[in-house]
């Protein structure tokens, strides 16, 4: 049993609440690999943001679970070596399937997890969340639960249409189940591909597909029921379109993708969402990187030499969505 405090990590509870009062949220940046993890860190620390380092079970399986946690350790000693007196890291599971795998995530270290029972029956979601609850707890590490079902592939769960979350089950579940924070189904999705070309209408003068919006009217019943509680908005890429271009034009094939316009995400970190979870983007800016690089220098190979560019292109994405989407820069609680 390794207690995240020693490895020099944070909870959510202290951060969320700040978010909340601030207007702004905090980004929840997945990874599965060093690169990523290097760009993260450089850009959270050079920025004096708070961050969540999201572990996903595809994630524990690429990379070895117990490599990630020593990364997550190493991250905050990186963070400190850039000038980061006193980060705030975070080491969240990222959708949590079963009591099993938040309990070892728990036990390993991870001052975070979420128990995603949103496909299951409601008094299933529950009590499976219950539990992990009241196992986290004992350690003082933070639960998030789902409640309504993103459309696309959520790990092993795909649903090929999304159900909102019902206002009038919030306060039930979060009672119930003592969750600190709610991650909730607006209109987002995950992946590249958020929404089918008929749900959009498409710009004139670009022929870029616009998505229809989310749906805030949901999102404003969620909080009227629950006042200053944590919100979490999963599936919230922009799949940025100069990333799709550069993938396109040199040798990938991303027709249509599509994500959540960047303004509708600035409205909602103004609100009690202060958890936005990022990976598809990430990805994206990677793969654009490297199918440039190797484009331009076919003689390459070199890892170094086209995992660098992807990494530094990361940084410069990740910089972007904490100063201009989230507005989580310069909210540590200590900035010196
Ligand atoms: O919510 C899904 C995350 O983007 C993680 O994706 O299961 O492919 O690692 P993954
Ligand atoms: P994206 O696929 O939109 O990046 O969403 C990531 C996510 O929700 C991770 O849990
Ligand atoms: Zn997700």
């Amino acid at each position: 049993m390794v207690s995240y405090k020693e490895l020099g990590l944070v909870n959510t509870r202290d951060m969320f609440s700040r978010a909340i009062n601030g207007g702004y949220a905090i980004p929840a940046f997945n990874f599965n690999n060093m690169e990523q993890l290097q760009a993260i860190i450089k850009a959270s620390s050079d920025l004096k943001s708070p961050v969540i380092l999201q572990v996903s079970k595809g994630a524990r399986n690429y990379a070895n679970p117990t490599l990630l946690r020593y990364m997550a350790q190493g991250a905050v000693a990186y963070a400190k070596e850039l000038g980061c007196k006193h980060p705030e890291i975070v080491l969240h599971l990222d959708h949590g399937d079963s009591f099993e795998l938040c309990k070892n995530c728990v036990d390993l270290g991870f001052s975070s997890v979420m128990i995603d029972g949103s496909s299951l029956p409601y008094d299933e979601n529950v009590a499976l969340t219950k539990k992990v609850v009241e196992y986290a707890h004992q350690f003082d590490v933070t639960v998030e639960g789902e409640l309504g079902v993103l459309a696309g592939v959520e790990d092993e769960v795909a649903s090929e249409v999304s159900h909102y979350t019902k206002p009038e089950e919030v306060i039930d579940f979060t009672t119930k189940t003592g969750v600190d924070s709610l991650a909730i189904s607006i209109g987002t999705s995950h992946g590249a591909y958020k929404f089918k070309p008929e749900q959009c209408t498409r710009d004139p003068k670009t022929g870029r597909l616009v998505p229809p919006p989310l749906a805030f009217d949901v999102l404003d019943e969620i909080m009227k029921k629950l006042p200053g509680f944590p919100i979490v908005l999963h599936g919230s890429s922009s799949v940025p379109q100069e990333y799709v271009d550069i993938i396109n034009a040199n040798g990938g094939k991303l027709p249509d993708a599509v994500g959540i316009p960047e303004e509708q995400l600035r409205k909602a970190s103004k609100s009690a969402v202060c958890k936005i979870n990022i990976d598809s983007d990430s990805r994206l800016a990677f793969t654009a990187a490297v199918r440039k690089t190797l484009a331009e220098k076919p003689a390459e190979f070199d890892p170094r030499k086209y995992c660098g560019p992807a990494r530094d292109l990361m940084e410069v994405m990740y910089k972007h969505k904490i100063i201009d989407v989230l507005g989580s820069d310069n909210k540590l609680a200590q900035l010196d």
